[in-house]
């Protein structure tokens, strides 16, 4: 048996990482040197048919996740902040790893579990929080710690983003692209949360604590959304030249006033936002010795989150275990045959 895991929610991240470690169980395991083994899924009603293979314990209660020997990792999928923070608490008591999906908990509540997490010496990871499947996280907290982050730009929420695309296009009015929106997977279960700009607000707030190491008091940054951006406005806009975006902005410049808030904005052909279409997200980062990098791809999805949170497991054996030299099995076996036709 290989490294036990349990998966918080089942919904479309739930499901998807559920997915994701198993078609990749050979690659997984050939870069840990050992398989990644799902034994138990939390679920609202365990009752509802789903794909779930025999001998995966399938449980609406916490305690039998927690009653679980030998459990290392916890895939949390969850929607809203409580129980999930109570759980989370719970499941790093008991010695286990924790990568969450979960914004809004962690936006309130990632400093503690952070903390409780080095306490217990495990780790709590959190990519998949920001940006679907956009490695932001891993790229500020790994890759740019010599510099002093001055200021963030992000399109942050690939539901609003996807909305304001499909009606600048003349495809669909805001109603049915939210709706398709939600087909798709993108929307949150409530989509006030997107389209009022919930959403990309606590993913700032991760944002700002990954840099900073501190939380902003919520009330200090200004919030709007989409919601009221009609498509006279967007047909005007477009004819300007300008097209609207929901931007999420974080300044800390020396000398000068922090800035941070999340509204919808109009830019023009010069600002790098200007083309990123559709559920894109994108993040673009000033440093202290860096002039600017921009990060995009897909912020919502199935598999751009599963994504996430699968690379945040091989990250935390990365430091752990050390992983193994990445070596593809099936590449290899091609290219010897082709070798062997040839020859
Ligand atoms: N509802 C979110 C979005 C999902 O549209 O960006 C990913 O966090």
């Amino acid at each position: 048996m290989g490294k036990k895991a349990a998966i918080l929610g089942f919904g479309t991240v739930g499901q998807g990482i559920y997915e994701g470690i198993r078609s990749h169980r050979e690659y997984i395991k050939n870069v840990l040197g050992t398989s990644i083994e799902i034994v138990a899924i939390l679920i609202k009603d365990p009752l509802k048919d789903r794909q779930i293979d025999a001998g995966v314990l399938v449980t609406n209660k916490i305690e039998d996740i927690l009653a679980i020997p030998d459990l290392e990792i916890v895939f949390e999928a969850i929607v809203g902040k409580d129980p999930c923070f109570s759980y989370l608490k719970q499941i790093i008591e008991k010695g286990c790893h924790v990568i969450t999906a979960n914004k809004a908990m962690f936006a309130a509540y990632g400093h503690e579990l952070l903390k409780l997490a080095e306490k217990h010496h495990v780790k709590v990871k959190y990519e998949a929080t920001v940006a679907g499947g956009v490695p932001i996280i891993g790229a500020l907290t790994n890759l740019l710690q010599a510099n002093k982050i001055f200021e963030i730009q992000g399109i942050l929420n690939g539901t609003s983003n996807y909305i304001l695309t499909e009606m600048r296009k003349g495809n669909n009015s805001f109603d049915q692209a939210l709706k398709k929106a939600q087909e798709l997977g993108y929307a949150e279960a409530d989509p006030s949360s997107d389209i009022e700009g919930f959403d990309a607000f606590y993913k700032l707030n991760i944002l700002i604590h990954t840099v900073t190491g501190t939380n902003i008091e919520w009330n200090r940054i200004e919030r709007k959304g989409i919601s009221s951006i009609t498509k006279e406005q967007i047909v005007i806009a477009d004819k300007l030249g300008l097209r609207f975006r929901h931007m999420a902005y974080f300044s800390n410049y020396p000398n000068e006033q922090p800035q941070f808030w999340v509204k919808p904005v109009l830019i023009d052909v010069n600002h790098p936002f200007y083309s990123i279409d559709g559920v894109d997200n994108t993040i673009f980062v000033k440093g202290s010795l860096i002039s600017g990098l921009t990060f995009t791809g897909p912020g919502a999805g199935k598999f751009a989150t599963a994504s996430a949170m699968i690379e945040d497991l091989l990250q935390i054996y990365h430091t752990k275990d050390k992983i193994k030299k990445r070596k593809d099995v099936s590449l290899i076996q091609t290219l010897n045959s082709e070798k062997n036709v040839n020859s």
